[in-house]
């Protein structure tokens, strides 16, 4: 009797195990190095995922803005009249360097109406083997609550921002040589 139950326990536990990793992304490498040397859990290709290390874990307001770019400047039609872009550490080093924009970089971007009021937050996220035929790049489009609007392989962005594959998929500036 008593094995019998120990027998259904271990079933239990390895199909809890068996769940709880179902779905993540094995392509995903999930770490990388933060400015300072430390190790930085970088998120699944997930906008839940994305949303928690760019509020919580890594807050991205505490991130540089874009090279040259300040706070509410002018943008153009989808994004918004207002814009306010932000990148990771790994994001700004690549801009410098215009060698592409390496693995893990995120570009965060608040798309803000004529009157300052925050529509929608939108990300690129580069994650290696996510999707090489479009640079690889996780597309997400919150609202102004961080809710999940797309996120993926969102054709929408994808279409738009084709047109700048030579720049690695940026408008913003320059980031290839
Ligand atoms: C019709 C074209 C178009 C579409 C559609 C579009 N974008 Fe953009 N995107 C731009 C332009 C142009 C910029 C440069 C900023 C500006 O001037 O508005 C930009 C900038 C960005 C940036 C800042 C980094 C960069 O590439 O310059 C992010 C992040 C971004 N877009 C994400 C998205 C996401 C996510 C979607 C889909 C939900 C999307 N975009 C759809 C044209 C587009």
């Amino acid at each position: 009797m008593k094995k019998l139950l120990m027998l259904i326990i271990v079933i239990i536990a390895i199909s809890f195990t068996a769940t709880a990793f179902a779905g993540h992304d094995h392509m995903v490498i999930p770490y990388d190095k933060d400015g300072f040397g430390y190790k930085t859990r970088m998120p699944m290709t997930s906008a839940g995922d994305i949303r928690q290390h760019i509020i919580g874990q890594s807050p991205y307001k505490t991130w540089d803005m874009w090279p040259g770019k300040g706070k509410m400047y002018e943008g153009t039609e989808p994004h918004g009249s207002l814009l306010t872009t932000y990148v990771n550490d790994i994001a700004l080093k690549s801009i410098k360097k215009l060698n592409g924009m390496a693995n893990n970089s995120i570009v965060v971007k608040e798309n803000y109406s004529p009157d300052k009021k925050l529509v929608a937050i939108t990300v690129m996220y580069k994650v290696k083997g996510f999707n090489a035929e479009t640079g690889d790049w996780y597309w997400v489009k919150y609202g102004p609550d961080y809710d999940t609007i797309a996120e993926g392989n969102v054709k929408g962005c994808i279409a738009c921002h084709n047109s700048a594959s030579a720049n690695d998929y940026i408008f913003t500036g320059k980031v290839t040589k």
